[in-house]
């Protein structure tokens, strides 16, 4: 039986809201200012910072220790290096389908090709964290992220996605994710999660860990440890015939018995050769309809989890998300393949990766 058209027009505009209030899609306005200034002005009056005048000129509170730094000048990519569709202008032209539960499952080619892509992704990352100490600023990291992918043959796949201006994203402390590496320079005590994706023979890899500056207090330690276990916990929860929406209770029970918070505003999403489709994947308790596991689906998972409130404020900038209150948060993310009776990391660790403090 067929509804009449009226009323899939009807499920499509409910489905399609559905699918654009949540996750990554709060950062998909980042081309459409307009709605990103809205959600800008609305977070920010809400929590008490915002807009504050000083002599006439409109100055952002920043509600921790970081604040923006000198952006450098693009870097280039190589002719020869194969682009995606929005490198040129910003603008991503694939569409994702229309109902959220609709999900691509993936060819055997499909699935050789973002294997490369994975371990390309990892060894970047790699790459990038072994880089990490006092002194060193946010920049240098993104040249050293932006020359890895080159020599990879890889397009890094965040530079000019939805106009973000550099090839990888480098989130401090109280920073959530997508902060633009910058002349800031790293301290002791700080912790940094690095954010690498590349694209790569037509296919994108994403995953991202958390990097420790010299000495990090116990607070920290946790932080990253409750992040990290609760993340585990939901890939193992990963088969065939379970639904995505679950994976979000997985980690918000986790993670509150312990004292921590699940930020609501960016989720995890599916991947191929789009940077970001279905399904979504929310890191909180909910009821969305966003499908079931199926073997050969290519999703991440990339909970963001805060020592105090999950409430977020972005920047200026239209990328950068912080937390209201200030205080830390930390993220990690592989790029995973669903098989039969699990999930496999496509961005697995290697023998030779920098490990974290449990690890070793
Ligand atoms: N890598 C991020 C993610 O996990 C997306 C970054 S988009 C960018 O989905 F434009 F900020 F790079
Ligand atoms: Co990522
Ligand atoms: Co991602």
């Amino acid at each position: 039986m067929e509804f009449p058209s009226s009323i899939w027009k009807f499920l499509g505009c409910f489905f399609l809201v559905i699918n654009h209030v949540c996750a990554f899609c709060l950062s998909h306005t980042g081309i459409s200012s307009t709605n990103n200034l809205y959600s800008l002005k609305k977070t920010s009056l809400s929590a008490g910072q915002g807009f504050s005048t000083k002599k006439g000129k409109p100055r952002f509170n920043f509600t921790g220790t970081t604040i923006p730094g000198k952006i450098s000048p693009r870097r280039k990519v190589p002719e020869h290096i194969k682009r995606p569709d929005y490198a040129a202008d910003g603008i991503p032209k694939a569409k994702s389908p229309i109902f959220p539960w609709d999900i691509e499952v993936k060819t055997e080619k499909d699935i050789e090709a973002m294997r490369v892509s994975g371990r390309i992704a990892r060894e970047v990352l790699d790459i990038a964290g072994k880089a990490v100490q006092a002194g060193i600023t946010t920049d240098e990291i993104d040249i050293i992220v932006h020359e890895a992918c080159i020599e990879r043959n890889s397009y890094p796949s965040p530079l000019n996605y939805r106009a973000f201006p550099k090839s990888v994203c480098t989130s401090l402390n109280e920073i959530i994710c997508h902060g633009i590496p910058d002349s800031t320079v790293l301290k002791n005590g700080d912790i940094l999660n690095i954010d690498v994706t590349v694209y790569h023979n037509g296919y994108h890899g994403d995953c991202s860990e958390m990097f420790c500056v010299g000495e990090v207090d116990d607070k920290a330690k946790d932080l990253l440890q409750v992040t990290y276990d609760a993340w585990q916990e939901a890939a193992a929860f990963c088969k065939p015939g379970r639904a995505y929406k679950d994976i979000g209770a997985i980690i918000e029970d986790y993670v509150t018995k312990r004292g921590y918070t699940t930020v609501p505003d960016f989720c995890g999403h599916g991947i191929g050769t789009m940077f970001h489709t279905n399904p979504n994947i929310l890191h909180y308790r909910n009821d969305h309809p966003n499908g079931k596991m199926e073997k050969g689906h290519v999703f991440t998972i990339e909970p963001m989890i805060c020592e105090g409130k999950a409430k977020t404020v972005t920047w200026p900038d239209n990328w950068t998300a912080a937390t209201a209150d200030g205080k830390r948060s930390a993220q990690f993310e592989h790029t995973f393949l669903l098989t039969a009776t699990g999930v496999e990391p496509l961005t697995a660790k290697l023998a030779d990766s920098p490990k974290q403090f449990w690890e070793k």
